[in-house]
């Protein structure tokens, strides 16, 4: 992997969570933030869980500048606001969405927010043309992936128009032990992705648990 990667809204527990262990694989992720000092604070603070590794801190707008692979990683309720702030300057790089579009309702418990596009990942290629967009990550638990020692369960469907791209995020699931990235075909397919997120909430509630997905009967 020679990307730079950059993770906005990376100062919450899915960023960082992926921070951590894309640079305990190797990486140096610049965690984003809508504020440089608490992306500076988190990076810092996060560098120390694990031995050996570097993350970086920035705003969104430097992270962006900074990297060529650049995660959402922030509720989709800021997608619209983040994305049209920063469109000019993610033209031609490589844009991974981890948004799962919830809402969570008393005694109702989980569920998935319609989108207009069909999904955030849809939305996010709508607003950014010239974009690269890949979904991936929607069903990987943050509270896993912050406990360095876990060893993480579970594959990580990445769906995409860009095949490069794709295969590009594919691999970096795979560093991440013991994750496996599959190839979810287009981009159309994340919604199925990020529909599943709700019910592993819920399946969580009643599991006392943090579940992810595994698909069987693939050769790989
Ligand atoms: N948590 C999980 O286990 C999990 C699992 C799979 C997928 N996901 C997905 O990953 C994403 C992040 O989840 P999370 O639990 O880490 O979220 P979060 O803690 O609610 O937010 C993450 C960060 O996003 C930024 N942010 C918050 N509201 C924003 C807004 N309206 N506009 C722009 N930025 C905003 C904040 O960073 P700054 O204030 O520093 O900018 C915040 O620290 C979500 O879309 C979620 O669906 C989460």
């Amino acid at each position: 992997m020679a990307s730079t990667i950059a993770i906005l809204g990376g100062t919450g527990p899915e960023g960082k969570g992926l921070a951590l262990r894309l640079a305990m694989a190797g990486e140096t992720p610049i965690i984003g933030s809508r504020d440089s000092g608490r992306g500076s604070t988190v990076a810092e603070e996060l560098s120390q869980t694990a031995p050996g590794i570097v993350i970086n801190g920035s705003d969104n707008h430097g992270a962006v500048s900074a990297a060529d692979v650049i995660f959402l990683a922030f509720p989709y309720e800021g997608q619209r606001s983040v994305l049209e702030d920063l469109a000019s300057d993610l033209k031609g790089k490589i844009v991974v969405s981890v948004i799962a579009p919830m809402k969570f309702e008393r005694g109702k418990g989980a569920s998935a927010v319609e989108v207009v596009a069909g999904s955030a990942g849809e939305e996010a290629q709508e607003m950014l043309p010239e974009s690269l967009v890949v979904a991936a990550f929607q069903n990987v638990s943050a509270e896993e992936l912050l406990n360095p020692d876990t060893i993480m369960q579970g594959d990580v469907v990445v769906c995409s128009d860009h095949p490069t791209a794709k295969k590009l995020v594919m691999d970096m699931a795979d560093k991440i032990n013991d994750l496996r990235g599959v190839d979810g075909g287009s981009l159309a397919n994340c919604k199925y992705v990020e529909q599943i997120t709700p019910l592993l909430v819920n399946i969580n509630r009643i599991y006392k648990t943090h579940a992810s997905i595994k698909i069987v009967g693939i050769d790989q």
